[in-house]
């Protein structure tokens, strides 16, 4: 009895520490989980780590609102309450005041509240030479076009999304959960007549440690000896990387890969993904969507005419995924054509017209980008590029869009079509809405959006009313997709007496633009796709942010989508049910080699009316080659990673001074060390203490 009830006493003493050293109970009940956040996490290359994190229990600070310049120099010199959580406005979001907190210790986390309208200057996190070290221009190739010697194609880009912070951050939309922040802090943090608050302080506390650092070298070598010698293997970091989707206008056999004799393929180009600074959210209208919408159409607007007067050449469709990180996609799938991996080889490759970013043209304004350095060395390819040229111009004047070309000696943008150019001189041209710079002031930002094109609705349509309404975006990128599509055809060597059968559908792409930048759960879009595929159509935009391949079976929604509709624009409705649809083995006129079997909802009214796509959309892994060659430290190939983390959690709660937390640490302590020596006196002197006792409890069962 006596050492037992000694370990009684002894436990309730620690219970009673723990909880006291713990914080009170109070305070605990008056946490507020902030449910609605994002954070920015780490990802890596092959050198550098980047993007932010909280220590392993998070980052916790008093918090302060940054609305003014004084507000800075007491967060960053003469407050009394360091470390800070800061919560701004998104107009201090910018380096000046970033690269300040990067460098001070007074900063415990940032929370940044982003507003519902754009700032008017311009804002883009990303730098100003995107993919600046494996696009086609280096020492070797047009040495003075490297580096964006001429051309700084986002001369707004301040880096941002380039910078490894040591506190978290994380954003939050002006809304009903900002407004109980601000009540918190107005309520605990400002002090009165300037004088400094007093406790108990609002606090914030930040949650998003990171598994990875240092490089993708040192993650990917970390992985690779827990998955050799651990049992119980644990990831920290995962190469980026999804799928690219790609469709030939006739079906090539997909099965015999490498050179195809008789093939010449144009290339259709243009890249599916974007960022932001913040993971997980990128809208890309401009950068993105408006590239994706554009080539969609111009499938569609082909396809008949294709049908009834084939060119001479094939066209392949192609969406390249994680262009974005030193163009995943497109140097994924150079390689596999010059590995003989695919189902075409470079020599197959006639030329290439990629769509860069073409929603925000001025006036009738498009730019035909071609490379300066290829056309200089080589005859044949400075012709063929001419005829492309002449042929975009012709059928642009048609339209009433004029083309134009930049100076002789200016370099091509960012674009997938160098990655192409880094294998061989194949003739092409990069079509976009600006000269020189880029016209989006918001490149790779989440301003990047649906208002920044213009998709808005008059206020009382409903939502099948908005989704037909045709916008002047729609108009405008109708024009460009019947011009994309024309081009093609003449590309393809079809005759120019077709080309008046070629146009685009202005309701296709005002059903696009709402599905790709308002909401993809939409009555055309649940038409297009499968009932039964889960999780892709959400009551929002999708987001372009490549990612990372959970397993090999979590593909992209956006990916999943592009797919779905190239198919429908590019492929027929077969007699084929479900089940055969999805193994049409057997029957004499199907071939899974030549073409994919998709089963679409369908529509009929509101009704569902499914069947069976027959076309020849394929979907091809979108992963540096860096990884198949383990180079991870390499220059050629992207070598983006993204950390893994456990927890990502945001809330507020009161915090007590540092001073009462230590005096209450101090009782704690007292408590405890006085309950050891009770215990102690109780357990020596125990027999004589409890020995009556002990006789009547043994009597007692
Ligand atoms: C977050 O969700 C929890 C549980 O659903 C709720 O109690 C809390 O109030 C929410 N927080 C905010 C700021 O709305
Ligand atoms: C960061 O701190 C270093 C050393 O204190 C200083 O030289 C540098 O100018 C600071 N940078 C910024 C952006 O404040
Ligand atoms: C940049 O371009 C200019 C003009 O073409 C040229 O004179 C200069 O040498 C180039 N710089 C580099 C580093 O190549
Ligand atoms: C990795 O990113 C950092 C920061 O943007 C950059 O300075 C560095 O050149 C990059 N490394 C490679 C190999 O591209
Ligand atoms: C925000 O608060 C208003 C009024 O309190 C309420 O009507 C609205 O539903 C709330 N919005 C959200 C998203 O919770
Ligand atoms: C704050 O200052 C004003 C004017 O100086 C004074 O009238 C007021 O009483 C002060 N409030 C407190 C709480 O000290
Ligand atoms: C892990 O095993 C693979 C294949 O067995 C080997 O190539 C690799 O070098 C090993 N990695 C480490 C870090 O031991
Ligand atoms: C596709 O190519 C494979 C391998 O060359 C061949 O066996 C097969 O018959 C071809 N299929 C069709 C439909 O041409
Ligand atoms: C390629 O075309 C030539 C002439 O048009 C024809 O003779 C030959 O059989 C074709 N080859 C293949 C593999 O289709
Ligand atoms: C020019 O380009 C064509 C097509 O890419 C290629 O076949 C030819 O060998 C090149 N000529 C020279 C002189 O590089
Ligand atoms: C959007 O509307 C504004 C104001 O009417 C206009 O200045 C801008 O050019 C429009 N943008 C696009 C992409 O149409
Ligand atoms: C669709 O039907 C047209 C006309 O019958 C045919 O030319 C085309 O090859 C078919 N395409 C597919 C993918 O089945």
């Amino acid at each position: 009895m006596g050492p037992g009830f000694a370990k009684w006493i002894i436990t309730v003493a620690f219970c009673w520490f723990i909880q006291i050293a713990s914080g009170n109970s109070v305070e605990q009940k008056i946490y507020v989980e902030l449910n609605n956040t994002v954070p920015c996490v780490r990802l890596l290359n092959a050198t550098h780590q980047m993007g932010c994190q909280s220590s392993i229990s998070g980052n916790t600070g008093v918090l302060h609102l940054l609305e003014t310049d004084s507000d800075l120099d007491i967060i960053l010199n003469n407050g009394l309450h360091a470390p800070y959580m800061v919560l701004m406005d998104a107009s201090f979001f910018n380096s000046a005041v970033m690269m300040r907190m990067k460098n001070s210790t007074r900063v415990a986390g940032v929370a940044v509240v982003i507003p519902n309208s754009s700032p008017v200057q311009g804002f883009s996190p990303h730098n100003k030479c995107p993919n600046q070290y494996t696009g086609v221009y280096s020492d070797t190739y047009g040495p003075r076009l490297a580096d964006c010697n001429g051309t700084v194609w986002n001369p707004l880009g301040n880096g941002l999304s380039f910078e490894d912070f040591k506190f978290p951050i994380f954003s939050m939309n002006d809304d009903n959960q900002t407004a109980v922040i601000r009540k918190c802090i107005s309520e605990h943090n400002m002090g009165v007549n300037g004088s400094a608050p007093a406790y108990p302080l609002c606090a914030l506390q930040l949650f998003s440690h990171m598994h990875a650092v240092t490089s993708t070298a040192t993650c990917m070598r970390r992985n690779d000896i827990q998955n050799n010698y651990s049992l119980n293997p644990e990831t920290v970091c995962d190469p980026l990387g999804d799928f690219n989707v790609w469709a030939p206008l006739h079906p090539i056999n997909t099965t015999a890969k490498g050179h195809k004799a008789n093939e010449s393929v144009v290339v259709a180009a243009t890249r599916m993904d974007g960022r932001t600074f913040f993971w997980d959210v990128a809208t890309g209208a401009e950068g993105t969507v408006a590239g994706i919408v554009a080539l969609l159409a111009a499938s569609q607007a082909l396809k008949t005419t294709a049908e009834q007067a084939p060119p001479p050449r094939n066209i392949l469709f192609t969406f390249f995924q994680g262009e974005t990180f030193d163009y995943i996609g497109s140097s994924k799938m150079v390689y596999d054509m010059d590995n003989n991996n695919f189902v075409i080889d470079m020599e197959n490759v006639h030329s290439v017209l990629e769509i860069g970013q073409v929603g925000l043209r001025r006036g009738s304004e498009l730019w035909m980008h071609t490379d300066p350095v290829s056309r200089r060395n080589n005859i044949s390819v400075n012709q063929e590029v001419g005829n492309i040229l002449k042929g975009m111009t012709s059928a642009g004047a048609e339209l009433g869009l004029s083309l134009a070309e930049p100076t002789a000696t200016q370099a091509l943008p960012p674009s997938s079509f160098q990655r192409f150019l880094l294998s061989r001189a194949v003739p092409g041209v990069v079509l976009a809405d600006h000269q020189s710079a880029f016209n989006n002031k918001y490149y790779e930002s989440v301003y990047d959006n649906a208002d920044y094109l213009n998709v808005s609705y008059p206020p009382d349509l409903t939502l099948e009313e908005q989704l037909e309404y045709v916008t002047d975006i729609a108009r405008a990128l109708t024009n460009v997709s019947t011009l994309v599509a024309r081009s093609l055809y003449l590309q393809a060597g079809g005759e120019e007496s077709q080309l008046e059968n070629i146009s685009a559908d202005s309701k296709i792409v005002t059903q696009l633009l709402y599905g790709f930048l308002i909401q993809s759960n939409n009555s055309y879009f649940r038409s297009l796709t499968n009932p039964e595929d889960k999780l892709l159509l959400e009551a929002r935009a999708p987001q372009y942010y490549v990612g990372v391949p959970i397993s090999a079976n979590t593909i992209k929604p956006s990916t999943r989508i592009v797919q779905y509709l190239l198919a429908n624009y590019l492929g027929n409705s077969t007699g084929l049910n479900q089940s055969k649809c999805q193994d049409p083995s057997g029957l004499p006129e199907e071939s899974k080699e030549l073409y994919s079997y998709l089963w679409v909802r369908g529509a009929n009214g509101s009704e569902a009316a499914p069947f069976c796509v027959r076309s020849t959309v394929r979907r091809t892994l979108a992963i540096s080659p860096a990884f198949e060659l383990k180079q991870y430290d390499s220059r050629t190939y992207s070598t983006w990673t993204e950390s893994r983390w456990k927890l990502i959690r945001a809330r507020i709660f009161l915090v007590a001074s540092h001073d009462l937390e230590m005096l209450t640490l101090g009782v704690g302590i007292a408590v405890l060390l006085l309950s050891l020596l009770v215990t102690y006196f109780l357990s020596t002197k125990a027999e004589l203490l409890f020995a009556p006792a002990q006789e009547s409890t043994g009597s007692a069962y």
